[in-house]
């Protein structure tokens, strides 16, 4: 990770803009601290993805959040290219802010793009820059082998591994990013995870889980929970005996793919 932080230091002065991407879900698990310690005064967008997985209510929350703090936000689908123009605009309107009142050549407004793994980075770029994702060459001070990428005529991409990974201490963090399939199912207990994401859903989306899998979450404990889920689906060993692994699979995967519902573990914290 600290290699990618000083190629991310060693190039910021290059652009004129960062757009840090975070998962909507796990707006505050998905953030690495020390993107704004390196990115420092930079102009910033923050750009929500996934939010077509997220509660659209919270959403709404975070948007608030932002717009008070004057921080230039969209929300998107970069799966499904939602509000993609609406990305390029405001990423446009706020380097257009950053020249107020300077001197500005006639060049293409620069920026770089980063998050942690799996908040759909990848996904983003290939929307903004599509079919026309082509060099526009390389410039004095940008490390050999970087590339820019047109966006439009009027933005362009610095081509660098701005993904970077944060080292968390607390259990919480580790938690939600692994219930958003951020972090690897090998690294913590299927099950442990499938339990706590019960005990999630129990606090704010009983009845969507009720719509799901016909179980009432109210007065149960969440290991009742996905016994009863697992005997409405069969989720069933040798003698009759709960396959926790199976329902806990499934669990989290008809989770992260929002087939349950589209939900959100994190609020602003103040
Ligand atoms: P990264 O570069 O930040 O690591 O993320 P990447 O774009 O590889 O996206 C990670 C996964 O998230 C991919 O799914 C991708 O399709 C999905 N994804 C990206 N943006 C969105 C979004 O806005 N909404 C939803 N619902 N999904 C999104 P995958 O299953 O790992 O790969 P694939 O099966 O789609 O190829």
């Amino acid at each position: 990770m600290q290699k990618t932080l000083n190629l991310i230091k060693q190039n910021i002065n290059l652009v004129d803009c960062v757009v840090e991407i975070l998962d909507a879900r796990v707006a505050l698990s998905s953030k690495n601290p020390l993107i704004s310690d390196t990115i420092q005064n930079k102009s910033k967008v923050i750009c929500f993805n996934k939010s077509d997985l997220a509660d659209d209510k919270v959403n709404l929350i975070w948007k608030e959040y932002y717009k008070k703090q004057g921080i230039p936000f969209v929300l998107t689908d970069a799966q499904n290219g939602k509000n993609i123009k609406e990305l390029t605009s405001t990423i446009k309107r706020t380097i257009d802010k950053s020249f107020e009142g300077k001197k500005r050549t006639n060049r293409r407004g620069r920026i770089m793009i980063v998050g942690i793994p799996n908040v759909g980075k990848s996904t983003l770029i290939n929307r903004l820059v599509g079919k026309k994702a082509c060099q526009v060459g390389n410039r004095p001070g940008v490390t050999k082998g970087k590339q820019w990428l047109r966006i439009s005529n009027e933005l362009e991409l610095l081509d660098t591994p701005g993904v970077l990974w944060h080292k968390f201490d607390d259990e919480v963090t580790g938690t939600n990013l692994a219930i958003t399939g951020a972090i690897k199912d090998e690294i913590l207990d299927t099950s442990e995870l499938a339990l706590k994401l019960i005990e999630i859903l129990q606090e704010n989306y009983v009845e969507a889980f009720s719509d799901r899998y016909g179980v009432d979450l109210s007065g149960v404990t969440a290991l009742e929970a996905m016994e009863l889920v697992a005997k409405k689906r069969g989720f069933l060993a040798s003698k009759g005996m709960i396959d926790y692994d199976r329902c806990s699979n499934v669990l989290l995967d008809e989770f992260r793919k929002g087939i349950i519902t589209k939900a959100s573990l994190e609020l602003p914290s103040c």
